[in-house]
């Protein structure tokens, strides 16, 4: 019996090549090792505010670029979060073992709360502004989608790590209580675990406005990458090399290295004694020729609605199952059955 090997997304709207080098293009490459598991993970999704009238085109569009990432649905399985209930189910389990205080400290709370309560949200009056019981249990029910299918690898970009430090600990906790029951999932990650945005500050996200989106035209590819923040030259420079001191810089070197395959000497060999501009025109062209075969694929996808929800159905159909035996045990282990 293979492994399995679990990941998820939210459906935000269109990917990013962030999602695409960070943690898909790894997915990938595990198809035939593990049984792989790929959820679109909208109850995560809506722990922040969001347009209900767009959301079922959302969760189309992920399952379209799962696939036209090459995540082929005969070798895995692909399914939506909430068409399977029990992970909500085993999200209130596992809630009474989480320490509040660990899901507080957790940074990508600590960050959505910033921005869904600017005023101090202690003030009554405030509770529309506050931010909602979801997004403190959002890490939570993230354990719950790996530990529902007993997943041995979860491969992620580096902002999941702490997320599956979290489902670790729970697994440990729940098979002390209660018996043996989970494997403590590991965390894989790919050789791009972290790509910036065009910004060269913050990571590439849909929220920071600052990303290439799989499905953009060569032209809006070419003007975004123009636009590109780079690093001043620094002092006794050796141009456009990988360097701790030009982090914007190094991104676009990592793009580059992560979609033409090469590796960082090669890289470097190849921009010997050529200046940004250079780097910025053949990345972009680079991009775009990566690209192309996704964005055919896509289309030909998105001209078949019924076939991807299909997929998605069957999908729902082999994860309940899955997840109706592992609520089983959960259940017969905590005495809630008969
Ligand atoms: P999400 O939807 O924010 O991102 C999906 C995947 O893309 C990776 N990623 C990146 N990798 C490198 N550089 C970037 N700039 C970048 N931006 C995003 C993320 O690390 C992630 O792997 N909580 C998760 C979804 C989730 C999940 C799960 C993942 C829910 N349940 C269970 C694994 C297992 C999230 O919000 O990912």
């Amino acid at each position: 019996m293979k492994k399995k090997a679990f990941s998820g997304v939210q459906p935000t709207g269109l990917l990013h090549i962030g999602n695409y080098l960070g943690a898909i293009r790894n997915w990938v490459g595990l198809l035939n090792r593990y049984e792989c598991i790929f959820c679109i993970v909208d109850y995560h999704a809506i722990t922040v505010p969001y347009d209900p009238l767009s959301m079922q085109e959302k969760i189309l569009q992920t399952a379209i670029a799962y696939i036209a990432c090459g995540i082929n649905p005969d070798k895995c399985t692909i399914f939506v979060q909430s068409h399977v209930p029990e992970h909500t189910e085993l999200t209130w389990i596992l809630n009474t073992i989480a320490p509040v205080g660990r899901l507080q400290r957790m940074t990508q709370y600590k960050e959505k709360i910033t921005k869904a309560a600017p005023l101090p949200f202690s003030l009554p009056q405030e509770d529309e502004k506050a931010a909602k019981m979801g997004l403190l249990d959002y890490p939570v029910l993230q354990a719950a989608d790996i530990l529902l299918y007993k997943a041995e690898v979860v491969p992620v970009g580096e902002d999941q790590v702490q997320h599956l430090e979290l489902a670790q600990d729970l697994a440990r906790r729940f098979n002390n209580e209660f018996g043996p029951l989970f494997p403590e999932p590991r965390t894989l990650l790919g050789s791009a675990p972290k790509i910036l945005g065009l910004d060269g500050k913050k990571k590439m996200s849909k929220s920071m406005n600052n990303y290439i989106s799989l499905m953009d035209s060569p032209d809006t590819i070419r003007k975004k990458i123009r636009k590109a923040v780079t690093d001043p030259i620094p002092l006794f420079s050796k141009g456009v090399v990988f360097s701790e001191q030009q982090l914007a810089v190094t991104n676009l070197l990592t793009i580059y290295l992560c979609f033409t395959g090469k590796n960082k000497e090669e890289v470097e060999e190849h921009f010997q004694g050529k200046g940004y501009r250079e780097l910025k025109d053949e990345l972009a062209e680079v991009i775009i020729e990566k690209l192309k075969p996704i964005q055919e694929k896509w289309r030909s996808l998105e001209s078949q609605p019924d076939d991807i929800w299909e997929v998605l159905k069957k999908g729902a159909e082999k994860c309940r199952k899955i997840a109706g035996e592992t609520m089983k045990e959960v259940k017969d282990r905590m005495g809630l059955l008969r």
